[in-house]
């Protein structure tokens, strides 16, 4: 389905090789003309990462083979939901993608197998030894943000913000590694993953993608996420069976826009977008990523998708980034003067590979043309196919046959496996951070009468959120999970052999009185510029959930809150009525994780205690959305770095329940602003 894009306000730039000149920025208010950036001020690696003889040497010959049209044919992607194997014979496309919403034969709820039979399709067709053909493998990229997110089989981790509480880098290294395994046993070679986004403003539906609201945790995981993905830079295990390509995204500032807008403008100076947004990349650049995404955002009132500076001078040239950029889903459209089918300025920004995700056979038409006419020049061209056949060299591709006969593909029983699965559930346990337990309600024993309610409790895909499955993660059903844990069932299988009892109910009715009730509730899924949000006020219309935890408390049942968001929240009301309260963030496919770490052994032994700390600070009220660690007046709720454990003495107390925000401004987006232009959801196909 197509984007309804009714601009909303405009700036003119006259884009020139040289550099940016903002000429005219007509209505875009705030945005100040762009600052010539000061390269030489970036951080400067202190080895050249990715450039070795021998691999140059294949490169240079492969390049005198290819024909223009074949040049041209590499820096385009396509989406599998328009582009089938065979198109590959006229339109000879270096890579495609599945889209949040794509999947084999039109079917995002496909099976393991038919997406390793489609990734084998196309890569059968792009090595082809055709008359005119130069055989050059293609490169399948996906969103396997939290785990290959896109099937249900599979190990589905917590998403980034909740990773970002364990503090544990080297945990983010085995989840690489996992993730890498499954992708690769469904023959898909690339993923569009880590986002190194540094999240500054809550509102971003995208905050749940982010590590954190600090550098110092992106900086932290970067390389180590990127290495499980890949494998060390260097070593025989770099791209060895069972490793892919990363993505470090999305260059840059995605998380720093103004109002927290998805694809916005970072109205921010070069030393903010240096020390701020840009820590996690040196570090991805090091440890050898392959590929880094564009951001559909602006930096200053201009596009990244057009900003040479960016790209070319700091990305490639100061920070000696040598793999590829791609771009984003048709992101090249919101370069002023460009169109997705049409768009020479990105690519001699310093663009790559365009994701031309449904545009990809007129953009394909209209590049030949101004490669042949000179409106690109050819030595862009070349640098930008030089690149992509690159990775594709690094990557082994050229050495590994279609995915079906690979040796050592790993085998589609690893998705899910249960090796793969206790990663999971660890990373759920370190994940979850105790925000009150004044009460020492904490931890459960047991053999308690349980009820447990709210809508979160057994429902995979709202414990999962977005890119699960489908782009949004709606839709899902418990059953489209197999293997999966819901909260509930961890629930029921820590209480079931320790003489305990467990009711459940979503509007909190039982048949006995229970010794405790655990209440799960939180957002629904979302992704993207569908989670952007005017307040940091959970249900600001009906607070449907604040009605079933006051009405468990009026009945004097202790309740224990686990609360499922991308982001913090103003939640006071909810905190006072709970006498214990989990951020429990968005936990994927191993609920059983959450168990783990509320109810004791039936000795009452402690197995796992809260180890969870906020990378993200807590706002005080709903109006706190740019609250950030190392903020002059920094007065969140509870600060970066806070989480209770069962050692800590819990004094949150009763809270004010006034949300700072005015009555008029208290409710969702619900329409979604990029830039001054007004989208419609549906972007995708
Ligand atoms: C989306 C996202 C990006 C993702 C791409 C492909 O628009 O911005 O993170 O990798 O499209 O799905």
């Amino acid at each position: 389905m197509g984007a309804l894009r009714l601009l909303g306000s405009i700036s003119i730039v006259a884009l020139t090789c040289g550099g940016i000149h903002a000429s005219t920025a007509i209505a875009q208010e705030g945005a100040a003309p762009a600052a010539i950036l000061h390269p030489e001020k970036w951080p400067r690696p202190a080895t050249q990462r990715l450039i070795d003889p021998a691999v140059e040497k294949r490169v240079d010959a492969l390049l005198k083979q290819l024909s223009v049209e074949e040049k041209v044919g590499q820096v385009i992607q396509g989406d599998i939901g328009t582009i089938t194997p065979e198109d590959l014979r006229k339109y000879p496309l270096g890579s495609i993608l599945a889209g949040g919403n794509s999947g084999p034969n039109g079917d995002d709820r496909a099976p393991p197998k038919e997406w390793l039979d489609l990734a084998d399709a196309f890569y059968r067709v792009s090595l082809e030894k055709r008359p005119g053909h130069t055989p050059i493998p293609v490169l399948f990229g996906i969103d396997a943000v939290h785990g290959h997110g896109n099937i249900g089989s599979a190990t589905i981790f917590p998403h980034n913000i909740a990773l970002g509480a364990t503090h544990d880098p080297e945990l983010l290294r085995r989840i690489g590694e996992v993730t890498a395994v499954e992708m690769a046993a469904t023959g898909i070679d690339w993923t569009f993953a880590p986002a190194l986004s540094v999240v500054r403003d809550d509102r971003w539906g995208r905050t749940y993608e982010g590590f954190s609201e600090d550098p110092e945790i992106v900086a932290a995981y970067s390389a180590a996420i990127v290495e499980g993905v890949q494998g060390k830079f260097g070593s025989k295990d770099f791209m060895a069976p069972g490793r892919i390509v990363a993505s470090a995204k999305h260059f840059l500032a995605d998380g720093g826009t103004d109002q927290g807008r998805d694809q916005g403008d970072a109205r921010i100076s070069e030393d903010e977008l240096i020390r701020i947004h840009n820590a996690g990349y040196p570090p991805a650049i090091d440890a050898g990523v392959l590929t880094v995404m564009a951001s559909f955002s602006s930096w200053q009132g201009i596009k990244h998708h057009g900003h040479k500076q960016l790209l070319t001078d700091v990305l490639k040239g100061q920070m000696g980034f040598n793999g590829f950029i791609v771009g984003d889903w048709n992101a090249h459209d919101q370069v002023p003067g460009c169109t997705k089918f049409n768009c020479p300025t990105s690519l001699i920004a310093g663009l790559d590979m365009y994701m031309a995700a449904d545009s990809w056979k007129q953009l394909y038409e209209n590049t030949l043309a101004q490669v042949k006419d000179g409106t690109i020049p050819m030595a862009r061209l070349d640098d930008a196919v030089r690149r992509i056949l690159r990775v594709k060299v690094l990557a082994g591709l050229f050495e590994k046959p279609a995915p079906k006969d690979r040796p050592g593909l790993p085998g589609l029983e690893t998705l899910g496996s249960p090796e793969h699965r206790a990663v999971g559930r660890e990373a759920v346990r370190k994940s979850l951070v105790l925000l009150k337990n004044d009460k020492g309600t904490l931890p459960l024993s047991p053999k308690a009468r349980v009820l447990v309610a709210g809508d979160g409790a057994d429902n995979i895909g709202k414990q999962s959120g977005g890119w699960t499955i489908s782009w949004q993660g709606t839709g899902n059903r418990n059953d489209e999970f197999p293997g999966a844990t819901s909260i509930l069932g961890g629930i029921r299988d820590a209480v079931a052999d320790a003489g305990g009892s467990v009711e459940f109910d979503v509007a909190g009715q039982y048949k006995t009185k229970p010794d405790v009730a655990i209440v799960v509730f939180g957002e629904e899924p979302y992704a993207e510029f569908q989670g952007d949000v005017e307040t940091l006020e959970y249900q600001p219309d009906q607070k449907q959930d604040l009605a079933l935890l006051k009405k468990l408390k009026d009945q004097g049942i202790p309740v224990v809150a686990v609360f499922l968001s991308g982001r913090p929240m103003w939640v006071n009301p909810e905190l006072n009525a709970s006498d214990a309260f989990v951020a429990a963030w968005l936990p994927g496919t191993e609920g059983g994780g959450v168990a783990d770490v509320l109810f004791t052994d039936k000795a009452g032994k402690v197995q796992h205690d809260f180890a969870g700390k906020l990378s993200y600070s807590w706002p005080r009220t709903a109006a706190q959305t740019t609250v950030n660690r190392g903020d002059a007046d920094y007065n969140p709720l509870f600060a970066y770095g806070y989480g209770l454990t069962y050692k800590d003495k819990s004094k949150v107390g009763t809270l004010p329940e006034e949300s700072g925000v005015p009555a008029e401004a208290r409710q969702n987006a619900g329409i979604y602003f990029r830039a001054g232009a007004l989208r419609l959801p549906g972007r995708f196909l």
